[in-house]
């Protein structure tokens, strides 16, 4: 082996540290980035929520749950696919008593903790999370907000469902989990990802 080839690794390894440098140097605007991305995101669950919310109450009033079903079965998707398409960000709902949606092991370890949060007192509508992750070598921004049950939730997640609008999930949802709710749980959370823009 020459000096050359031995010396390469380290050249290599010095190289890595300078490059390491730099974001460590700014990292008071990766904070900033952060705060700017999580406003955005927050914007864009808040019009998820209330255009979905908007049309679900529309449908309820129109044609009840029954109608109101189709909403959340196409709609809900569609709304969110269209929106993550928009902002380039990655957005859905889950629960850990999934119907259409499971989590991630993440997801499902952030909704754990908002189950311990509510249940040590901190009211549901305060209880969101974020993270920034490296996969595979890009850093992601990860943002979840727990979204509690409402009266009007009920009709479709509560105990005592309608027989033939439970007859219509079951067949929509073979293996739903999402009954037995009641108002002020947590019904799941909003979820969005993606790669933080520093
Ligand atoms: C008319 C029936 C109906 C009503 C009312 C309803 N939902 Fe749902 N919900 C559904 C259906 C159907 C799905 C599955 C949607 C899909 O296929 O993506 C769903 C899915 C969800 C999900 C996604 C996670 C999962 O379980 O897959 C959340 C969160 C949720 N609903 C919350 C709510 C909240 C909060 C309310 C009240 C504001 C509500 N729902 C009212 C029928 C309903």
């Amino acid at each position: 082996m020459t000096t050359q080839t031995r010396l390469a690794p380290l050249l290599l390894a010095a190289t890595a540290v300078g490059f390491a440098a730099t974001p460590i140097q700014a990292d008071s605007s990766p904070d900033e980035a952060v705060k700017v991305q999580l406003q955005d995101y927050k914007a864009t669950m808040q019009a998820f929520g209330k255009t979905l919310k908007g049309e679900l109450q529309a449908a309820m009033k129109e044609g009840g749950p029954m109608a109101a079903i189709q909403v959340c079965n196409e709609r809900a998707p569609e709304i969110a696919a269209n929106m993550s398409a928009e902002s380039g960000y990655t957005l859905r709902r889950t629960s850990l008593k999934p119907r259409a949606t499971a989590p991630t092991d993440w997801e499902r370890a952030v909704l754990e903790d908002f189950e311990s949060r509510k249940a040590s007192g901190t009211p549901v509508a305060e209880i969101a999370w974020h993270n920034v992750t490296k996969v595979d070598g890009e850093k992601q921004l990860r943002f979840m907000k727990a979204i509690g049950t409402e009266g009007v939730c009920l009709n479709c997640h509560g105990q005592n469902l309608d027989p033939k609008l439970k007859a219509e999930i079951d067949r929509l949802y073979p293996n739903d989990q999402a009954t037995g709710f009641e108002k002020g749980d947590i019904r799941g959370a909003f979820s969005i990802t993606a790669a933080l823009e520093d």
